[in-house]
């Protein structure tokens, strides 16, 4: 049921807080400020050489992110593929690596593929999955539940968060591990989780300005989302759920990139809408601001209050975020890419629930 909100995916998103709380209070110790699995991993991380993960769609993008944190909390490599390539490349996979699957529904073929031929390489397979009875939950040999509940809009939206906020936690338990990641260090990073759902609900107070901002979206043919670090893969999220529901041709892009191509394509009538918490690397995310203004580039910011002083450009809008952790910045950020994509759609008078052409479970490749 839509309780008082028009649209499944309204009501997915304003869950968030909620569900991102529920799957933090299955993942964390709160008494001791860590993150505790409440079942034992048939592997250890301490002994991976490397991770491989596959997944499709936003799923896909929560991996992108993950692999972030998998690499800078546990040092471990991460290759990460799409997987309808990472099944037909049939890629070298050693006995001490894992392969990480990702996926809401549990039965997307492709995802399903990539875990059999791992399985067939003689790894260990690990699935973060929202549906528990699903054929993919039933094959792999563990599996780390999202706790966001039954999701019904085709544009996923709650069970990307939770499926972010389970791989942080993953990534945590795999830097305690291999010893890279300090008990101190852990703590914080603890206590930045578990300020996520006040986050997220802090988030969706902008839902206003943003649904004003969306009028400016709904008249573009293009859109620009660039970001750097963990906000790249944003980015790519954030165009992909413009795109699918609202159709207008959305490109994710990492910031540095702009130079290389895409900078070609900004006018006055491309939005730009620039992912950037006030991160280590965010001078430099300003600095591909500039040369879009430069250009007469509108430009939307999705940033902190430091980080929008900071910066101090004219932009088309700033959708100012509450202060948190750069680490689990992009939890948090997935509440304003998904609402820009639902206000853009619905001002635009699509259909948000059931876009065109897009099947909520893809079981055939
Ligand atoms: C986008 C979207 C799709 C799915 C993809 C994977 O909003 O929903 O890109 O993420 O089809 O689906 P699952 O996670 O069920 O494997």
């Amino acid at each position: 049921e839509k309780g008082n909100h028009r649209h499944f995916m309204a009501k997915e998103i304003h869950e968030q807080p909620e569900v991102v709380g529920r799957t933090l209070a299955h993942y964390v110790d709160l008494a001791r400020s860590r993150i505790a699995l409440p079942d034992a991993l048939p592997f250890e991380f301490a002994r991976l050489s490397r991770l491989s993960i596959a997944a499709c769609g936003t799923a896909y993008y929560a991996g992108l992110v993950a692999k972030y944190w998998f690499e800078t909390l546990a040092r471990l490599p991460v290759e990460i593929d799409v997987a309808s390539e990472a099944r037909y490349r049939e890629p070298p996979l050693d006995r001490d690596g894992l392969t990480l699957v990702i996926s809401q529904s549990g039965e997307t073929a492709d995802t399903l593929a990539s875990l059999r031929y791992a399985k067939a390489q003689g790894q260990h397979t690990l699935a973060v999955v929202n549906v528990p009875t699903s054929t993919i939950a039933r094959e792999a040999s563990a599996i780390v539940p999202t706790l966001a509940g039954p999701e019904i809009g085709v544009a996923s939206t709650k069970a990307f968060s939770c499926q972010l906020t389970v791989l942080l936690c993953l990534a945590i338990v795999a830097g305690r591990a291999r010893g890279t990641l300090s008990a101190e260090r852990e703590r914080e990073l603890v206590d930045a989780l578990i300020t996520v759902p006040g986050l997220m609900a802090e988030a969706t107070k902008r839902e206003g300005e943003i649904e004003v901002l969306a009028r400016e979206v709904s008249k573009a043919r293009d859109v620009l989302y660039l970001g750097r670090g963990t906000s790249y893969p944003m980015a790519l999220e954030g165009a992909l759920k413009l795109k699918e529901i609202s159709y207008i041709h959305a490109e994710g892009y990492a910031a540095g990139e702009l130079k290389h191509g895409p900078i070609a394509l900004i006018d006055e009538s491309v939005p730009v809408i620039v992912i950037a918490p006030h991160d280590a690397i965010f001078e430099k995310t300003v600095s591909n601001m500039q040369e879009v203004a430069a250009r007469g580039g509108r430009i939307i910011l999705i940033g902190d209050a430091k980080g929008a002083a900071a910066a101090g450009l004219e932009t088309l809008a700033t959708v100012t975020m509450p202060d948190c952790d750069a680490v689990v910045a992009p939890i948090v950020y997935a509440v304003p890419i998904q609402l820009i994509a639902y206000h853009t759609a619905v001002f635009m008078g699509k259909d948000v629930d059931q876009p065109r052409n897009l099947a909520k479970s893809v079981t055939v490749e």
